[in-house]
């Protein structure tokens, strides 16, 4: 076996040396600490792998993303939402009567309590749909006691189906509150993104007719942000899960770490950035210097990623799948060409060239929601609605491995060393 040694005060420790699958190497440090009195640091993680783990393959430098081993872009060309969904949980691709067991035992959930939805009227008007969706999944550990233990089978199997359920008509409902409408029921003879569609646009007034092409472009969008390995608000699924809270809460939690502009919130961030490009007049070179400037405080919205320095291959999907959405609904948006007028500027600029940052996910995503009659504020609602069968899946594959330890990362302290108390009269 390949091992690696590390020499620390003149003794020489042997590690276990770990590859997986497509040839990425780890050191095992597990037994560091015991063995030698030291501990790794690696302040925000980029160095350290948390788990081994058999869902989504991300190779960075080449710019590949795979599920359970399968493309993304033939998944995106090929499949849908829902059989993402059952990939990436169950590790293969449904047979037709899997499919349609799955389909049926998740539509079977799609209402929520009316309790629940009584909820909806104690957050103020303009709440962010994320602190309610972060809210409402929360309390769904409160209706569902009877399935709030992690580590039966059974329970995980019917939260799953509540989890992916729910979500869109929670996620609907926060808007139609936002609007002033009226909730509307879901309706199960639709595809799930169909019923999640009625749910958002629908009135009780007017007959709705679904386009598909706005249905096709949701689910690829949902496809492609469906699972993400181990980034920020899917560590934090695991990180809570790993002390057995109840799954709804653990997925809860992901929900709030999704939500910063750092990781989900991006996608708002960028329309927002856009808006302002725009009406300040649409000059791009000038908010290219300024996200270069380390003082303004300003950063390009939806460049960069902590994993992929070549490209990342959901923004190749996303900017194809825009210009193709846009021209089919006959949409002229202002917005698509800043979009691209400011992608040109930085990806010609040294600045960013050095750096390796180039458009990621979030960068062209929201230009389709708002072609879709998305409203800004939710567009990291459909982030978190594509990224439930990942958190999902993640979560389940580390709940269900006996390995599983509770996560406890270790700090190096640097504060004050031991030292007495004084009384308050006799300081200063
Ligand atoms: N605009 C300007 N400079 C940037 C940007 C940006 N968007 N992103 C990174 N940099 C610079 C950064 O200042 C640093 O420069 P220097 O080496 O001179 O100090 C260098 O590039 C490396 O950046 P970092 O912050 O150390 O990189 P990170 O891996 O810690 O952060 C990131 C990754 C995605 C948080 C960051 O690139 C960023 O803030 N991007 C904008 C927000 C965004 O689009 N987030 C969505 C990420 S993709 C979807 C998701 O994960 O949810």
């Amino acid at each position: 076996m390949k091992t690696a040694k590390i020499i620390l005060d003149g003794k020489e420790y042997e590690f276990p040396v770990i590859e997986g699958t497509e040839g990425e190497k780890a050191i095992d440090i597990s037994n560091l600490r015991s063995q030698t009195g030291y501990i790794t640091l690696d302040e925000g993680y980029a160095n350290s792998g948390a788990t081994l783990s058999e869902i989504t393959f991300l190779d960075g430098e080449k710019g590949i993303l795979r599920y359970r081993g399968y493309p993304i872009e033939e998944l995106a060309e090929k499949s849908t939402f829902m059989e993402v969904a059952y990939l990436l949980i169950y590790g293969e691709l449904p047979t037709e009567r899997e499919f349609q067991d799955f389909r049926q035992s998740i539509f079977h959930h799609t209402m929520i309590h009316e309790d629940l939805k009584r909820l909806y009227d104690h957050f103020p008007k303009d709440s962010h749909p994320m602190a309610i969706l972060a809210s409402m999944i929360n309390t769904l550990s409160g209706y569902y006691v009877d399935s709030m233990n992690p580590l039966k089978r059974d329970q995980q199997e019917v939260s799953i189906r509540r989890l992916l359920a729910k979500t869109p008509t929670i996620a609907a409902y926060s808007h139609k509150k936002s609007i002033g409408h009226p909730m509307v029921y879901p309706d199960n003879k639709r595809s799930y993104i169909g019923n999640f569609l009625r749910m958002m646009f629908s009135v009780p007034a007017e007959d709705y007719e679904i386009d598909p092409v706005v249905e096709k472009a949701i689910d690829l969008l949902l496809i492609l942000h469906a699972d993400h390995e181990q980034n920020c608000s899917t560590s934090t699924v695991r990180l809570v899960g790993s002390s057995q809270a109840n799954l709804y809460a653990s997925i809860a939690s992901g929900v709030n770490a999704l939500w910063g502009p750092l990781h989900g919130g991006a996608n708002q961030a960028v329309i927002e950035m856009l808006e302002h490009i725009y009406e300040d007049g649409g000059n791009t070179a000038k908010f290219v210097e300024m996200a270069k400037d380390k003082t303004s405080g300003f950063r390009l919205m939806g460049f960069g990623h902590r994993v992929y320095k070549n490209f990342d291959p959901r923004a190749k999907i996303i900017k194809r799948a825009t210009d193709e959405v846009l021209a089919k609904m006959g949409i002229n948006d202002p917005l698509l060409e800043i979009a691209q007028k400011l992608e040109e500027v930085a990806l010609n600029d040294e600045y960013f060239k050095e750096r390796n940052l180039y458009p990621n996910v979030d960068f062209y995503s929201g230009i389709i929601y708002r072609a879709v009659g998305i409203p800004t504020n939710m567009f990291t609602v459909m982030f978190a609605l594509g990224r439930m069968p990942g958190w999902i899946a993640q979560w389940r594959e580390m709940i269900n491995n006996p390995k599983t330890r509770i996560g406890r990362p270790r700090q190096i302290y640097t504060g004050a060393n031991q030292r007495s108390f004084v009384e308050r009269s006799k300081r200063g």
